[in-house]
Order: structure tokens, then C-alpha cells, then sequence
């Protein structure tokens, strides 16, 4: 569905991606993991077009992206997740999910507002609360909701679990699982929390200084005890018969 073909990428002229591809299958949960600065958020940025992209393609639903404006890439279906900021602090959580519904028509916008309501009963309870007294958690289901409002075909979300308790965290994970397996949303999705991004996701790629160091079936990288250890702070110790298991002390020590 999402086709990022020889990607490079950066700031003004600062290159941050090195000849990147990525393939984001319809329906599927694609992750992309790797250390602190590796590039996960200008892979995205890139896609969204608020990086620069130096050469390369990126196309959607063969499509080319490139070139397209960031307000246009939503009503081709695209919803982005920023990791920093992605709700508006000042107004309440109804005025957040209406503003991000803002393309739809008022009936439309009532109508998914409650949808959304139902889908994650947090936010039915808060509704009239300002967004900016929510929990981290509760912010989070709230900017995926945000995202949602815009029917979209695809969701790029950016470190869901950032600055969550892990149980928090954890909910924010079912949740993702969850549009993906029930609303049927194509995902791409950046994560810190590796182990259990790997676990809930399909296909997976380990970004490091800007490169593809691995891509391949999701929990196959958690069988990969060099690239975990090394880029993911994910330990392995050996099992019975000579198989990788996690270790448990790994909880929730993910980040680099
Ligand atoms: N707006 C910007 N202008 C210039 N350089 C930037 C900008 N945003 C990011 N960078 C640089 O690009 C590199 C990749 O950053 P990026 O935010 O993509 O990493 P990341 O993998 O998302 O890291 P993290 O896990 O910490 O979020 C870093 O060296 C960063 O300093
Ligand atoms: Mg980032």
C-alpha cells in the first residue's frame, strides 16, 4: 500500500536516511525499531513531507507522494501521530476530536466523534475535559482517536509508549493491535518499546544511522540476539535446546 523506494532523506542539507525501502502492506502492522536518533521520526517525516527528500520515491496506493502537501496527504487517507505534541492542550477532548474531523461534514464529525467515544470509553468519560489534564495514557488514545477521525487508510504513529508507565503503555499496544485486527487500518508504526512492538506487529524494520539493518517478518528480530542486544537493549539468555529466550529482566529497559 505504502511503497518507499531509495529514500534519502534529511533536514535543509543535513542526511538523515540512506537509501531506505520500505514496503507497508494493506492491512498489515508494520514497525520500525532502532536506537535514539536512527531516523525513525524523518522516516515518517519524510513520508508526511515535512523532511526533505532528496531523491527517491514514495508512493500510496501507487501514488507518488512526493511533492504533495502535508494538509493533502489526509484526505488521500493518510493520518499521522506526531511522538511530540499531537493534541491541543487548551481544549477539551470533544473540541480535539472535532478538530481533527475538520474535512468531515458536522453530522459526520458528531458520528464519529461518538464512534470514537466507544471505541475507547476513556475518552466518553472525559469528554468535556481539557485535553491538557489527561494522563499521558489518556492523551495517547486520544491523539489515535484524533487520527481515526479522518477515516484513514493509513496510520503512521510515532512512539505511542513514550514517557508511559510500561502497564500503559501495554493498553496503548492492544489498542493499536486492535484497529489493526478489528477496524482493518494499515499501520506503520515507530517504537521504542521494541519487544512488544515486534511481538504485536507483521513485518518489521531495524533502522540504525539511517540505514535497513534488518527487515523481515516481525518476532523473527527477536530471535536476531546481536541486532537486539546491540540496538534494541533487548537481552537474550539461552533456552532449553540452544533457543533464544527473552530474559525478563528486560522489562520495560528497552530504550537505548
Ligand atoms: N528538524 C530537524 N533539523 C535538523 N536535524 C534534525 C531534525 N529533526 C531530527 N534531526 C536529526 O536527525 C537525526 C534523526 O532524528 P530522528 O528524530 O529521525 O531520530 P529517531 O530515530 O526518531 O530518534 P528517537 O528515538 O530519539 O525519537 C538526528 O541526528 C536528529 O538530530
Ligand atoms: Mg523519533
Amino acid at each position: 500500500m505504502l511503497t518507499v523506494k531509495n529514500l534519502n532523506s534529511g533536514y535543509g542539507k543535513l542526511q538523515v536516511l540512506y537509501d531506505l525501502n520500505i514496503e507497508v502492506p494493506e492491512k498489515g502492522l508494520t514497525v520500525v525499531v532502532g536506537p535514539n536518533g536512527a531516523g525513525k521520526t524523518t522516516l515518517l517525516c519524510s513520508i508526511m513531507n515535512i523532511a526533505t527528500v532528496f531523491s527517491g520515491e514514495i508512493t500510496f496506493g501507487g501514488e507518488p507522494l512526493t511533492g504533495v502537501v502535508t494538509h493533502k496527504l489526509a484526505q488521500k487517507g493518510i493520518s499521522y501521530v506526531p511522538q511530540m505534541g499531537n493534541v491541543f492542550a487548551e481544549l477539551t477532548v470533544l473540541d480535539n476530536l472535532h478538530m481533527a474531523g475538520y474535512m468531515l461534514s458536522k453530522a459526520e464529525a458528531n458520528d464519529k466523534a461518538a464512534q470514537m467515544t466507544e471505541i475507547f470509553p476513556v475518552l466518553k468519560k472525559f469528554i468535556h475535559r481539557l485535553a491538557g489534564t489527561l494522563s499521558g495514557g489518556e492523551r495517547r488514545m486520544l491523539a489515535i482517536a484524533m487520527g481515526l477521525m479522518k477515516n484513514p487508510k493509513l496510520m503512521l504513529l510515532d512512539e505511542l509508549s513514550t514517557d508511559l508507565a510500561p502497564i500503559i503503555a501495554e493498553r496503548v499496544m492492544v489498542e493499536v493491535a486492535r484497529m489493526r485486527d478489528e477496524l482493518g487500518i494499515t499501520i506503520l508504526m515507530v517504537e521504542q518499546m521494541a519487544r512488544r512492538a515486534l511481538e504485536i506487529g507483521d513485518t518489521a524494520y531495524l533502522l540504525v544511522s539511517g540505514e535497513v539493518r534488518y527487515s523481515g517478518q516481525a518476532d523473527s528480530l527477536l530471535h536476531e540476539p546481536e541486532l537486539c542486544s546491540m540496538y534494541l537493549g533487548i537481552k537474550q539468555t539461552a533456552g532449553k535446546g540452544g533457543s533464544a529466550k527473552l530474559s525478563v529482566s528486560d522489562e520495560g529497559s528497552e530504550n537505548s
